[in-house]
């Protein structure tokens, strides 16, 4: 009797949708504590990503630039970033020149050593461009969000690096923090791949390159499939060879081949699978653009 009420409180929980969107708070991190950032805090850098043509601001307290401006990694609790995602687009009266074109989303990760000690003493908030919450599970998405971040864990957890806006400001980067990419991959073999990512692959192929970092296969959440594909993109392009970031319980991926297409003729292009919410694989092709 146990049994059957454990595994139907496993199965109760395996598809509660619990809807979390529209609050302002995630993890205990209050969007509306933070708010002003923009034009409170230090601007660290700006970061930009060529496929989806998504600009990122981060922005940094007092505390954490402090640390960051002794080179160091350990931030002390007080410590918080900020970032925001823009769209980009055309100025349509000059359109060789691209102007941001609305928020996406501000994300927050504030250090607390005892709070977050599950996730390395920073804990995680994600907001839309109102504020307020998105659908997941906040814990599911903190762990995701962790998960990402240790790849760079000799920065203490921390992507950004500092630029100097002006012609005086300096900085030196810790060494180690230069060091190639922390993404690792292997091949694996088609008979290997699960039934609904078997079917994409083309026929004749026998091993693609997948990704082993067990961290961000265990926890993820939409946005770690997103931020995946021109990683393995790359991965794509270096081993002629399709490419695939795949859960530890196999139900999410994303998959990335090169096809010829007529649309983009000798460009070539990319065929993306990647599973949406519900975990139901989703088509996109593009042309590759460099
Ligand atoms: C798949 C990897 C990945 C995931 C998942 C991820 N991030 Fe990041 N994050 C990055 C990268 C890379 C940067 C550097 C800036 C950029 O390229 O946008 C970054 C930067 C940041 C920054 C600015 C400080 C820094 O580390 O540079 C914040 C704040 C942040 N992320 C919060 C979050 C939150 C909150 C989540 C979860 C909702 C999250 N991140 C999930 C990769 C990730």
């Amino acid at each position: 009797m146990m049994k059957l009420i454990l595994l139907f409180l496993m199965l109760a929980s395996a598809f509660a949708t619990e809807d979390f969107s529209g609050k302002d708070s995630m993890n205990d991190i209050s969007f509306s504590d933070y708010k002003d950032f923009p034009t409170k805090w230090a601007l660290v850098t700006i970061r930009f990503r060529k496929d989806t043509g998504e600009m990122r601001l981060t922005y940094a307290n007092e505390i954490a630039m402090k640390t960051m401006n002794e080179a160091k990694v350990n931030y002390p609790d007080g410590a918080v970033f900020a970032k925001t995602g823009f769209f980009t687009g055309a100025d349509p009266q000059f359109i060789s020149s691209v102007v941001p074109k609305g928020l996406r989303r501000y994300q927050l990760m504030v250090k607390n050593k005892t709070k977050y000690a599950s996730t390395g003493g920073w804990g995680y908030g994600l907001y839309d461009p109102d504020g307020k919450t998105f659908p997941e599970d906040p814990k599911v998405t903190q762990d995701a969000c962790y998960a990402c971040h240790t790849i760079v864990e000799n920065r203490g957890d921390v992507f950004s690096q500092p630029f100097s806006f002006t012609s005086k400001a300096k900085f030196i980067l810790p060494k180690d923090s230069i060091s190639g990419s922390h993404i690792q991959y292997e091949w694996i073999k088609i008979q290997k791949l699960p039934e609904m990512v078997k079917k994409f692959i083309p026929a004749g192929i026998k091993k693609i390159r997948s990704v082993t970092n067990a961290k961000l296969k265990l926890n993820l959440f939409q946005g770690t499939l997103d931020e995946m594909k021109p990683i393995l993109e790359h991965e794509v392009r270096k081993n002629k060879s399709p490419a695939i970031f795949i859960s530890s319980d196999s139900k999410r991926f994303v998959l990335v081949m090169t096809k010829t297409s007529q649309e983009c003729m000798e460009m070539g292009s990319f065929e993306v699978v990647s599973t949406d919410m519900k975990n139901n694989p989703v088509i996109e092709k593009y042309c590759t653009h460099d």
